[in-house]
């Protein structure tokens, strides 16, 4: 059967983002599976209903590639204890218009990693509310990571064996949760 493909939105448009490090680990847990698709937001301009009569290329490539995939892995930073407005503005163009949604039937998983002990707790808590009430089906378990001390270097190595194995248990609960969701039925 041929490899599915995931797709990694990061919540972040800040050149040395820790989640896009992040981010970069937890697609090479995965690489032995799937093939990634990094899926761009910070070109995205900001949602008005006015831009729909002709939407921005930046939107419509945006929303292909979302279209294009089964599955995806969101990792987002915590901005005044929700999801950043560059993850949200993602999420509102592809939900509109709402009988064109992409997100609908989509298989995801969320996590992120911030300096704070609570690691993106109430940032996760709403984006699970947003995917779910546009009919994703979001993983459940809870995967709040935080960043001091470093759990990962620039190039995707975890710097610790036990968040990797956290982190290694998490992605795995993806990739069977992906296979199941994308099996043929049978008959
Ligand atoms: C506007 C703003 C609000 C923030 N609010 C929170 C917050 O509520 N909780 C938190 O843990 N960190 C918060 N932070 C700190 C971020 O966790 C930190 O900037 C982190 O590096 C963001 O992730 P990134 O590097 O992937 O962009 C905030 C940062 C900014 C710029």
């Amino acid at each position: 059967m041929a490899r599915q493909t995931i797709g990694i939105i990061v919540g972040s448009n800040r050149r040395e983002s820790i989640n896009r490090r992040l981010a970069l680990a937890l697609a090479r847990l995965l690489a032995d599976r799937f093939d990634i698709t990094w899926i761009r937001i910070d070109d995205l301009p900001m949602y008005n209903q006015d831009l729909e009569v002709d939407r921005p290329e930046t939107v419509r490539r945006f929303t292909t590639e979302v279209a294009a995939l089964p599955a995806l892995l969101f990792v987002t930073p915590e901005h005044n204890r929700s999801l950043p407005a560059v993850l949200k503005n993602a999420i509102d163009w592809g939900s509109k218009p709402t009988d064109r949604s992409v997100w609908r039937g989509k298989t995801a998983a969320i996590t992120g990693t911030a300096n704070g002990g609570i690691g993106t707790a109430a940032a996760q808590q709403h984006l699970r509310a947003i995917l779910g009430d546009l009919g994703v089906t979001v993983m459940g378990g809870e995967a709040y990571i935080t960043f001091k001390p470093e759990p990962v270097d620039g190039e995707g190595n975890f710097l610790d064996d036990s968040r990797r194995a956290f982190c290694r248990a998490y992605m795995d609960q993806f990739a069977s949760l992906v296979a199941r969701m994308t099996a043929p039925l049978p008959g």
